[in-house]
């Protein structure tokens, strides 16, 4: 069972892969394992009373009978790992209830990249838009071939570690920055808050730290994958992709897209093969019923420029996980998410947010794109997509009270009913459960 998000990301997969991973671990040791992006995703988990943002732990950190593995194609800071260890450890009353894993390769993302990035900012439109959460630096550390990586840490290499300080210390000066001071983001208790990066040996100090706590959950995952991955009696194997499809630097509207392989295809890739991606059953994309959300400065075709967008913003709560801005909201794009589904090999739906509908109000759906009198497809570039001009069909809105008494799909108003068949069909793929409120419960299986 794997999830990803099917349009531009925030569509409530951490609460899905939380309540799969629950289920099976009844009968089954699980596996949920992560491949992409970092701290700068936000998947917001309930535990008991508790609401918690996790970034980069994987959402099924509150079950007994889970292992959440971070994996190689994610990069980590530890730091902020171990602040979401404690703020878990203290939602759930004194230990974490899931094992912990980090793959000994996974990369490093560190105080240096944040830094980096933010005095990138100065010099480029491109990154403006990010999470400030180093996670292009840090991925772009594997490209240019010096990345520092989780066993680095946990082998305490040192001279490597003191190495990077002073080649982002070079870097950053050569932009008129200067390392030592420039402040970035660092989780605490309170959320987020700013810290300086420090001279190198208080980076190097502060590090030293951090990998002394975090080495017990540093090893090599290859042997453990291999072999649960085998044994399906034992083992149930859940996969949670961070981001989504259309943030992906190859499919997602530049300059608002992130550095990692947001498709399912970074599974095969992170597991180095032992997890072949088209093998998982379920692929799974995710996305809202009614809307669709982003961040940045990307302009969308469908955008909502009326006061339905305040409304829904405020009924749904669309400000950043990770950053508390804004969301723009925009309708359902079915060209995009067609082409995100394609590209991203998904072969499920996941339907969340199907509350977020208003009385005499026709839930507003793009259906296609036109361009000088043609139908048109989706491309991921600005510049096209500013040109075509969506095509929108008005379908009925439902009850949504009627809505949130149901327990089984019969019982679902027939308009919502007739909605699901709709984007099932325009997406030509089937729906495997919606969500139709925000606790956890309010969920059903098709
Ligand atoms: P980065 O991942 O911090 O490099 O940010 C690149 C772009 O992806 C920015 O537009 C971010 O707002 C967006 N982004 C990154 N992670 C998420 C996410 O989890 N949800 C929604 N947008 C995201």
């Amino acid at each position: 069972m794997a999830f990803c998000g099917g349009a531009y990301g925030d569509e409530g997969k951490g609460r899905l892969v939380d309540e799969y991973v629950n289920e099976f671990s009844k009968n089954k040791k699980v596996i949920l394992y992560r491949d992409n992006g970092g701290s700068n995703a936000g998947h917001t988990v309930e535990f008991g009373d508790v609401r918690i943002s996790l970034h980069q732990l994987p959402s099924g950190v509150f079950s007994k009978n889970a292992t959440v593995v971070s994996g190689k194609g994610m990069v980590l800071h530890p730091g902020d790992f171990l602040e979401e260890i404690r703020e878990v450890k203290k939602a759930a009353g004194g230990e974490v209830p899931a094992e912990i894993v980090i793959d000994e390769m996974a990369v490093l993302c560190l105080d240096t990249h944040r830094a980096f990035e933010g005095v990138l900012k100065d010099w480029q439109e491109g990154g403006k838009g990010s999470t400030g959460r180093g996670i292009s630096p840090a991925y772009s550390d594997v490209l240019l071939r010096h990345p520092l990586r989780m066993r680095d840490l946990a082998n305490w290499d040192e001279a490597k570690i003191r190495s990077h300080y002073k080649l982002y210390d070079a870097i950053i000066n050569g932009l008129n920055g200067n390392l030592a001071k420039t402040e970035v983001n660092s989780l605490c208790e309170e959320g987020t808050t700013t810290i300086k990066v420090g001279k190198e040996n208080d980076f190097v100090k502060r590090l030293k730290e951090h990998a002394d706590l975090l080495k017990p959950h540093i090893t090599d995952v290859f042997e453990m994958l291999s072999s649960s991955w085998k044994d399906e009696d034992k083992f149930a194997f859940v996969f949670e992709k961070g981001q989504a499809v259309g943030l992906d630097a190859r499919y997602g509207v530049y300059p608002d897209v992130t550095a990692s392989d947001t498709t399912f295809a970074g599974i095969t890739s992170s597991t180095e093969g032992v997890i072949d991606a088209y093998n998982i059953e379920y692929r799974t994309a995710v996305i809202k019923a009614t809307y669709m959300s982003s961040v940045g400065a990307r302009k969308l075709p469908t955008l909502v420029t009326d006061k339905l967008a305040d409304q829904i913003r405020e009924d749904a709560h669309e400000y950043g996980a990770t950053t508390k801005r804004p969301r723009d909201i925009a309708y359902l794009d079915i060209p995009a998410i067609k082409f995100f589904k394609e590209v991203g090999y998904t072969n499920h739906l996941a339907i969340t947010h199907m509350d977020i509908v208003y009385p005499k109000t026709p839930v507003k759906i793009c259906v296609a794109y036109e361009k000088g009198g043609k139908e048109v497809p989706y491309r991921p570039d600005q510049e096209y997509l500013n040109k075509v001009k969506p095509v929108y069909e008005d379908l009925p809105t439902w009850d949504k009270k009627a809505l949130q008494k149901a327990k089984t799909v019969d019982e679902i108003p027939v308009e919502a009913r007739n909605y699901l068949d709709f984007v099932s069909k325009a997406l030509g793929i089937p729906i495997l459960i919606i969500t139709i409120g925000p606790k956890r419960e309010q969920s059903i299986r098709l």
